[in-house]
């Protein structure tokens, strides 16, 4: 039948997803908001064949056509195929003929052992590569959803460019049934990537896999007796992250974005059993961000689920922080971003 490519990025968020009412389906408790990324990006080929035969999932060395291939780590492998199961269910409920197995070749175009592990970026393509591959073309309200029901809840912000916000189920107000709440959690655009260039300056100080999972991360969140008290002040934090994006404020913006970091991290390691992310580096690429700021370079530090920084900065302002970072004891590499325009079909395909 038919092949699809698609590229999707990695998104870092300013306000965090962290802790959901319901894993599977990745129901957030929380809102969040989002810069998607240009240059860390998953591309994904997925061919959908017709009649019975074993779906193939491998990793691409390199972005070439007839590159050598890698079996994937199990873990992603099996929420990979699950999640085209899961898709073929959704396509035939939409009357497409979708009997029939996968073959899909995917890669990364950051270091794969870098830690950033959001697997946003790869489920996201695949979510798109898929539908495709079923000549299907969803609108952008099911995009989201369907990434989202991937179980990688931040792949629902990574099918839009720019600027995104993703609000917790039954949003903008009550009224809403369970079912009706679970198909309308999806994701918007706040803003396209034109409207402001920032940049996104990442210091790699782990370069193996992360201890714990986000999904165990999200499961264990609330046993924190902070948890509740982040809650209770989001609503707050995101209407004012919201407005500094929109008015393109960065000095309202930074401190936001760096606390809501440090509210993560303090409910990770004060979770049931606790989960500590950070590495002695972290701490030294927090403090030199500090810094920079003391020396008058408007730079905001914020981590996903593992140690590495990402550092906000205006575009103009990326080089100063990248060479900054690169003296930090600790600091393995250091990677260069900025805000990117969301999937595309890619012309090139793996096989
Ligand atoms: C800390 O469940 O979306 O990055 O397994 O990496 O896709 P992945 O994680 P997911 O949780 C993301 C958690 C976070 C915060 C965020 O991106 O909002």
């Amino acid at each position: 039948m038919s092949k699809s490519t698609v590229s999707a990025s990695a998104n870092i968020a300013f306000i965090k997803y962290w802790g959901t009412t319901d894993l599977e389906r990745a129901l957030p408790c929380n809102g969040s908001i989002s810069m998607t990324l240009s240059t860390c990006r998953s591309r994904c080929t997925v061919e959908f064949i017709a009649g019975t035969g074993v779906s193939t999932i491998h990793l691409a060395d390199d972005d070439k056509p007839g590159s050598s291939l890698t079996e994937p780590p199990p873990r992603f492998r099996q929420r990979a195929l699950d999640h085209l199961q899961r898709l073929q269910a959704w396509a035939q409920t939409q009357q497409h003929d979708a009997d029939g197995h996968w073959r899909v070749v995917t890669r990364n175009s950051f270091p794969a052992a870098a830690g950033l592990a959001s697997s946003a970026s790869g489920f996201a393509a695949l979510t798109l590569a898929a539908c495709g591959a079923l000549g299907i073309d969803p609108d952008a309200d099911t995009r989201s959803l369907l990434a989202r029901r991937s179980g990688s809840g931040s792949a629902s912000r990574s099918v839009f460019g720019g600027f995104v916000e993703w609000p917790p189920p039954g949003w903008p107000g009550p009224g809403l049934g369970d079912a009706d709440a679970e198909a309308t959690c999806v994701a918007r655009q706040l803003a396209p990537a034109d409207h402001w260039d920032l940049a996104d300056v990442i210091a790699l100080v782990e370069t193996g896999p992360k201890a714990v999972a986000s999904l165990d991360g999200h499961r264990r969140a609330s046993s924190s007796p902070h948890f509740a008290a982040r809650q209770a002040l989001l609503p707050a934090r995101l209407d004012a992250v919201r407005t500094a994006v929109l008015a393109r404020d960065l000095d309202r913006l930074g401190p936001l974005l760096e606390q809501d970091a440090i509210e993560l991290h303090l409910i990770a390691m004060s979770s049931q059993p606790p989960i500590f992310y950070w590495q002695p580096a972290t701490l030294a690429v927090l403090a030199t961000v500090r810094d920079l700021r003391a020396d008058g370079c408007s730079a905001w530090s914020t981590m996903d689920a593992g140690a590495n920084v990402h550092v906000i900065c205006a575009a103009d302002d990326a080089d100063r922080v990248a060479a900054t970072l690169a003296q930090v004891d600790g600091v393995h590499q250091v990677l260069r971003d900025r805000v990117g325009d969301g999937p595309r079909v890619e012309a090139e395909s793996f096989f």
